[in-house]
């Protein structure tokens, strides 16, 4: 679907008009294209005394390609005049112990504020404040969420920020494990995630060979795959190497078909709430792959109407669709060993199963379950060396978001720090990372691509 206002305010005409007027600006975003270097100019890496994270951030930086910014060059740049740019901001903020030491957040971002190329990125990298033994250490770490959200919300032009906290316990989370999240957080497969808190913790991740191609060889399912979203990640997910099974009902079969052979992967008509759906995808996995890797549950409906005037065909087909048919095939798939360890699940939930909305009691509380689901097998699926995370989109622009009233869609669309709707391909760059075998310190997540939308934040 085509944002007009967008390309309207891209235009010369445009851009006078919205600088007269103040009107939402929403900035040409940096996406990935494969080949890309990881960040377009030096990253100012930062760290308050006795962080544990610096160096080894700055060696995955170094092995990434990143240039690093020499501190001492960089110091205001409004006093010196001698502005340098970066293209992201990445800080330690683990040695702080209490709220005192909170100022020397301040210290280091205050001076770099406007130092922040477009399309930017701020990370902030913290302790889980359950993992803190003493109150105050707690305090400040929770803390830290604060000053990325609002430096989501501040910066503007398209710049990110997020929070990774990121597990004490074990090396594995802060080397290997920590370097997924921060190539998927710098690089322009982020560009709609915002304002995010990851938890990263002490799981086993195994690097590629080669980092274009994150997923090389691996056996990927992506259900809703013949249109929107699922049709994005079945490209996305192809290009980064992987051997995708893309299922659909029956009726989308010609899509579906389409999109299978663009990618050279497979196609599987199966409408997910049939009662033998399960064990015939299960089969059908045995037969052809003898396993399967990674399952994205991306299909998904909506049957919107206030909870008075809803028939209970509503209510019953998107929770089967959306929440009941993920759990059918989790367990299936589950039972009979056909995800390995290092397997991953990544489930495709909502911002309305966050912060509820009108009209969809329905979709939303599939939606909310779906969190639960994420929530309630992480901890079960850890002990089987299996990950698993949910994705909540926000206003992306599908045919799904298509069919709200102009009104709301037009309030949709700009409620968010990048005044513009989401494109298939960012929730579908998100659910790869979640995907990487790479990623396997990534578990009990829930990543909202949603531009820091106002709804739920
Ligand atoms: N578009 C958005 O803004 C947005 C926002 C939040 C969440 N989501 C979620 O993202 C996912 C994809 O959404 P989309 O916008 O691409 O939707 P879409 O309607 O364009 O695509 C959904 C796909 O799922 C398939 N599907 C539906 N029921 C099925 C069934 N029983 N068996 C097999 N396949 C089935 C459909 O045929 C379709 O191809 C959904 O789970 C949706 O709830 C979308």
């Amino acid at each position: 679907m085509t944002d007009r206002y967008a390309s309207f305010v891209r235009s010369g005409a445009g851009r006078a008009l919205v600088k007269r007027l103040g009107l939402p600006d929403p900035p040409r975003l940096r996406r990935h294209t494969p080949g890309d270097p990881l960040l377009p100019g030096p990253v100012l890496l930062g760290a308050a005394t006795g962080g544990r994270l610096a160096e080894p951030t700055t060696r995955i930086l170094t092995a990434a390609g990143v240039e690093l910014a020499d501190p001492a060059a960089t110091t205001d740049p409004a006093a010196t005049g001698t502005a340098r740019r970066h293209a992201a901001l990445v800080y330690d903020a683990t040695g702080i112990t209490d709220s005192t030491g909170l100022r020397q957040l301040y210290d280091f971002f205050h001076p770099q504020a406007r130092s922040v190329l477009p399309s930017g990125r701020v990370i902030v990298l913290g302790t889980p404040p359950e993992e803190c033994d003493a109150p105050r250490e707690a305090t400040a770490q929770r803390a830290l969420e604060g000053l990325t959200r609002s430096i989501g919300k501040e910066f503007g032009r398209g710049i990110t920020a997020q929070l990774v906290y990121v597990t004490a316990n074990g090396d594995a989370g802060t080397t290997t494990g920590l370097e997924s999240t921060l190539r998927f957080l710098l690089s322009g497969r982020s560009a709609y995630v915002s304002a995010q808190v990851v938890r990263v913790g002490a799981g086993a991740a195994e690097p590629p060979a080669d980092w274009n191609r994150p997923l090389d060889g691996q056996v990927v399912l992506v259900t809703g795959a013949a249109r929107g979203i699922g049709a994005a990640l079945a490209r996305v997910l192809a290009r980064d190497g992987a051997r995708v099974v893309a299922l659909d009902v029956p009726a989308a079969g010609d899509e579906l078909a389409a999109v299978a052979n663009e990618i050279g992967g497979t196609a599987v008509q199966l409408d997910l709430t049939a009662p033998d759906a399960p064990t015939r995808l299960a089969d059908h996995l045995a037969d052809r792959h003898g396993h399967v890797d990674v399952v994205v549950h991306n299909a998904g409906i909506t049957r919107d109407k206030t909870l008075g005037r809803m028939d209970a065909d509503r209510w019953n087909s998107v929770l089967d669709v959306n929440l009941s048919s993920q759990e059918r095939i989790n367990d299936v798939l589950l039972e009979r060993g056909l995800i390995p360890a290092g397997g991953r699940i990544v489930s495709v939930s909502s911002i309305a199963g966050i912060a509820g909305n009108r009209g969809q009691t329905n979709y939303a509380t599939s939606k909310a379950g779906v969190i639960g689901l994420v929530h309630s097998l992480a901890p079960v699926l850890r002990e089987r060396g299996i990950s698993i995370n949910a994705v909540a989109p926000g206003f992306i622009e599908t045919r799904m978001t298509a069919r709200i009233p102009l009104v709301i869609r037009e309030a949709g669309r700009r409620m968010n720090s990048m005044a513009q709707g989401g494109q298939p391909v960012d929730v579908a760059e998100t659910i790869g990372w979640l995907a990487w075998p790479a990623s396997g310190a990534v578990s009990g997540n829930v990543v909202r691509v949603c531009g820091q939308s106002l709804l739920g934040a």
